[in-house]
């Protein structure tokens, strides 16, 4: 089984068809959603619509729950481009979810509280509440929200993220991570790479530029074109 997992697409269809196209050689059995579909960029009408049409499993990111709520009014701009119906399904996204591959036992979301995983001295009381959740201890992790992929064993187990499709930090490429195993509890080899494609920059920015509407277009153009967190 080899499943591709994607999170923060945010709007930028031009890294999102990047993406497809790589995906085509590399083949995954599903494609698996860690968040953030929308916001930030002008093209989430497509990124969202992509999501939903390529995607097996689903969990919400801030900016889905943000934007389909319709919690920040300076948000009105996605409202409108998304319309009631896409709203109503990112804001009904499930939290979380759960996969057993290869005898590891992952907890998947999109979260704010391992965002200490950047740092090499991660909060310990952060890390034991990412691992365990519901009752369940769990020995890996794989979420989005930073922007910025890896895969590291820690002492609670596998931390692991996706990066970003559209918006990417650090190296500003569409990212995926593919991970290829067994699904199920028995122990067997298991393999997480980083997928990581490169796209049309500029096309993206000058999309962006010339839409007059998008809110806080230069940081999002800055961020696309330099991989710098510019909001
Ligand atoms: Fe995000």
């Amino acid at each position: 089984m080899k499943i591709a997992m994607i999170g923060d697409l945010h709007g930028n269809y031009v890294a999102t068809l990047a993406l497809e196209k790589a995906l085509q050689r590399v083949q995954p059995d599903e494609i698996w959603f860690l968040g953030d579909a929308v916001g930030k960029g002008p093209q989430s009408r497509e990124t969202c619509d992509w999501v939903r049409s390529h995607c097996t499993r689903f969990v919400g990111g801030n900016w889905d729950y943000g934007v389909g709520g319709r919690e920040f009014a300076e948000d009105g701009y996605f409202w409108d481009q998304l319309g009631d119906e896409r709203l109503a399904w990112l804001n009904g996204l499930p939290r979380e979810m759960d996969a057993h591959i290869s005898g590891v036992h992952f907890r998947l979301f999109h979260g704010r509280p391992v965002t200490p995983l950047m740092s090499v001295q991660a909060d310990k009381d952060v890390l034991a509440a990412a691992f365990r959740a519901n009752g369940v201890q769990y020995s890996g992790i794989i979420f989005a929200d930073s922007h910025r992929p890896f895969v590291r064993t820690l002492h609670e187990g596998y931390a692991v993220n996706t990066g970003s499709v559209g918006n990417s930090l650090g190296v500003n490429r569409a990212h995926a991570l593919i991970v290829e195993g067994e699904m199920g509890s028995a122990p067997a080899p298991l393999t997480m790479s980083i997928l990581c494609v490169p796209y049309d920059n500029e096309a993206m920015a000058e999309i962006a530029r010339r839409d007059a509407a998008l809110p806080h277009a230069d940081a999002f153009i800055n961020e696309v074109l330099t991989g710098v967190y510019s909001r």
